[in-house]
């Protein structure tokens, strides 16, 4: 199985850098496009500072109207829990800037996991643009665990990386905790993936899957390949500390 793949490293000295270069994005994306800039979020601790730096540093500078917030995947959990995907971007972001509620698009963590795989997809396919039969979202922004897991998909969900549907149901390997999570038949068709990895813990994963270094290809990360559109590796000097 081939696992060549154009991509683009971009390094940043640190988290500030790295949230600038993420603003400026969403604000091209908005500004440049005629409908809506749709946009799948990622959980994590590197998107909470990066929501932060926005609402901090772009509340007025990006035309917010224009751009569909959806998720790459949520926590099977209700909306004001603490692990709530959600609650952490309308904490360190919705709640700091002006979106209308109805560019949000979550996922319904208190739902039945099969039936709001089911109810989400559906919400996919009625709001994001369709690309050889398949949503193709403008970006999606992913983050990459030490265990070599993104979005939701883990390294021992493997079947979930072929499955042909827009979102499953998975589960945190220790946590048992069930998740809802795009598939990578929709996150590979996208027209700009961006893997936003920051920190020392994430250098030797890093290594790993872009040298294609051990098991890479066991990896859920390593099957992130855009179709059509392009990669991006984001980093901080932290995270791409083995990269030579
Ligand atoms: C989630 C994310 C998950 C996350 C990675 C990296 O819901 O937690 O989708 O895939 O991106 O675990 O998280 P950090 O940015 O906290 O390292």
């Amino acid at each position: 199985m081939g696992f060549t793949v154009n991509y683009k490293i971009d390094v940043s000295k640190n988290i500030d850098e790295l949230s600038e270069k993420v603003a400026r994005l969403l604000q091209s994306g908005a500004n440049d496009t005629e409908d809506y800039f749709t946009v799948a979020l990622s959980g994590g601790s590197t998107p909470k500072i990066i929501f932060r730096y926005l609402a901090q540093n772009y509340k007025n500078k990006i035309s917010w109207n224009k751009i569909k917030f959806f998720w790459g995947d949520e926590r099977c959990v209700p909306a004001d829990h603490p692990d709530s995907n959600y609650s952490m971007t309308k904490g360190n972001l919705f709640d700091e800037i002006e979106i209308p509620a109805e560019n949000i698009f979550a996922i319904d963590g208190s739902n039945v996991p099969s039936k709001e795989a089911v109810r989400y997809s559906n919400i996919i396919m009625e709001n994001v643009a369709i690309k050889y039969g398949v949503p193709s979202f403008d970006l999606i922004l992913l983050g990459l665990g030490e265990d070599g897991h993104t979005a939701s998909i883990f390294p021992n969900q493997i079947e979930l990386l072929n499955s042909k549907n827009i979102c499953e149901v998975a589960q945190h390997p220790e946590l048992c905790q069930k998740r809802i999570t795009l598939t990578v038949e929709v996150i590979n068709n996208a027209s700009e993936i961006i893997f936003l990895v920051t920190g020392i813990g994430k250098a030797k994963m890093i290594d790993t899957i872009i040298n294609k270094k051990n098991d890479f290809e066991k990896l859920p990360a390593s099957f992130v390949k855009p179709k059509h559109g392009r990669l991006i590796w984001m980093l901080d000097e932290a995270a791409a500390n083995l990269m030579v």
